[in-house]
């Protein structure tokens, strides 16, 4: 069966937040655009769902307060937002299984441990504050700080293993999902400086502030609603031709003719499309060099949040637990309570080599040292999994393997003939968050707004 063929001036692939962004701002600039979709689905790593009954953000959720391009979308379709809940004691829990209640974001370790973190902490601020997020690899020592890995950095800092463990997290398990020994000192502080410093990233409360009141796959739907027809769902584009004048993009039924392709997926995707001819030896062998992290983001909904009566907000952390971190998600309005953790890297796994039942009695075991037995019995469990996404293939987001950024960094959102380029893992600000990839689908609309006017 022959392909519909249809022209536009810009086809842009994929429908998440930057693609939908993107298509927008061309179509407001009187751009006509097909955005191409390979799910059934708009939004990508986006989507609320609901499970047996329980609303549930299956992706992205949180926005912070530097978010800047997210917070103006949110208000600009006219969605609402709540604060995650947060009042009363966080909980810590040590190495030899200890719980320790604590307020506030220094977690409650042995005096000499807290100065270590403190000591490296106004370090990693200095550091992160000489970093421009969206030029790491312009920064004189770029070289030398992207070939030593995070871990290794960390322990030629201090001899004392509970303040490496806890400084690892907020770059690590916490954010880009890898193990420590897998990317570089150079791409925690990107990871720092583009949510501000690396204090922002270990403070709950400034990275993880609010939500959107029904959810953050509101955002990507409602700017798909703009462009109506112009999005077409099922269509994972298997070939892009291009030269210096247009590009073919061949979907599973429709073929677009266009002046300039956005490609507004990950970057580990782009493999999957055979493009005639070849990405330049370059991009070739800079995509190999980039990878996803693997995280479970798991759902625990029970009949009522009976942590807050124990005065507890939710908020708990430990670098010893299978789930390393774990918060108050209640949906706004609602009177049952959701807990949500997250299992990262190597845990996750180890996990997925066990059975559903074995993994759930696992994970909720882990959650009930943070909040006691009544954990270990909610009426809704779903553990998202986006390592089985065909079209995601990891969470949250993409990052170069060591020594990656300072060799290709420079090169990663560079448009390649008519292909501009815009995903949340090549963003600077907001990078691997919503609010990166909006800027990024902001930015390559600008691009090709300069070049056919
Ligand atoms: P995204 O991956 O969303 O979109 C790309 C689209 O391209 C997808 O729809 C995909 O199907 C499509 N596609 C791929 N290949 C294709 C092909 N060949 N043809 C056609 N279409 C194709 N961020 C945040 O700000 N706050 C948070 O709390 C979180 N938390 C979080 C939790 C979890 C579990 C995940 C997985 C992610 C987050 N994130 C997050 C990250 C955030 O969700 C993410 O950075 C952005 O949604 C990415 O948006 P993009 O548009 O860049 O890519």
């Amino acid at each position: 069966m022959s392909n519909t063929e249809i022209i536009r001036d810009v086809v842009v692939i994929g429908a998440g937040a930057a693609g939908l962004t993107a298509a927008n701002d061309l179509r407001t600039a009187g751009l006509s655009v097909a955005v191409l979709e390979a799910r059934d689905r708009v939004g990508g790593r986006l989507w609320t769902d609901t499970i047996e009954g329980a609303m549930l953000e299956i992706g992205g959720q949180w926005i912070s307060p530097d978010q800047q391009a997210l917070i103006d979308t949110v208000a600009e379709l006219g969605l609402s937002t709540f604060s995650r809940y947060r009042e009363g004691d966080s909980v810590y829990v040590g190495p030899d299984g200890t719980v320790t209640r604590f307020t506030g974001d220094v977690f409650p370790v042995a005096p000499a441990t807290a100065a270590e973190i403190e000591r490296i902490t106004a370090d990693l601020d200095a550091m992160v504050a000489e970093i421009d997020p969206d030029r790491p690899w312009a920064h004189p020592k770029a070289a030398e700080w992207d070939t030593i890995s995070w871990d290794g950095w960390l322990r030629s800092q201090t001899d004392d293993d509970e303040a490496v463990r806890n400084l690892a997290f907020a770059t690590g398990s916490a954010m880009l999902t890898k193990p420590t020994h897998a990317f570089s000192l150079l791409q925690s502080l990107l990871m720092a400086a583009s949510a501000g410093s690396y204090s922002h990233l270990v403070d709950a409360d400034f990275i993880l502030d609010k939500r959107v009141v029904g959810g953050l796959q509101q955002v990507p739907l409602l700017l798909a609603e703009r462009l109506g027809e112009d999005v077409l769902l099922d269509q994972p584009v298997r070939s892009l031709t291009w030269d210096q004048d247009g590009v073919v993009a061949e979907a599973a039924s429709v073929t677009v003719r266009a002046r300039r392709a956005i490609l507004a997926l990950a970057p580990v995707l782009y493999p999957r499309i055979s493009f005639v001819p070849p990405l330049p030896r370059l991009q070739q062998q800079m995509h190999q060099h980039i990878s996803m992290g693997f995280v479970i983001k798991v759902h625990a909904v029970y009949d009522r949040p009976f942590w807050r009566e124990q005065g507890l907000s939710g908020t708990a952390f430990s670098p010893y637990e299978l789930s390393h971190e774990a918060y108050d998600n209640t949906n706004h309005g609602d009177e049952r309570g959701t807990l949500v953790g997250f299992v990262s890297d190597r845990n996750a796994d180890d996990l997925f080599r066990l059975d559903a039942a074995e993994r759930k009695e696992r994970i909720l075991e882990s959650l009930s040292h943070y909040y006691g037995p009544e954990a270990k019995s909610p009426i809704v469990y779903y553990e998202s999994d986006w390592g089985s996404e065909e079209w995601t293939r990891g969470a949250y987001a993409a990052s170069f393997d060591l020594g990656g950024l300072h060799r290709y960094g420079a090169d990663l959102r560079t448009t390649i003939g008519p292909i501009h380029l815009a995903c949340s893992d090549m963003a600077g600000a907001g990078y691997q968050h919503v609010d990166g990839a909006i800027r990024m689908g902001h930015r390559a609309a600008s691009e090709i707004l300069e070049e056919l006017r």
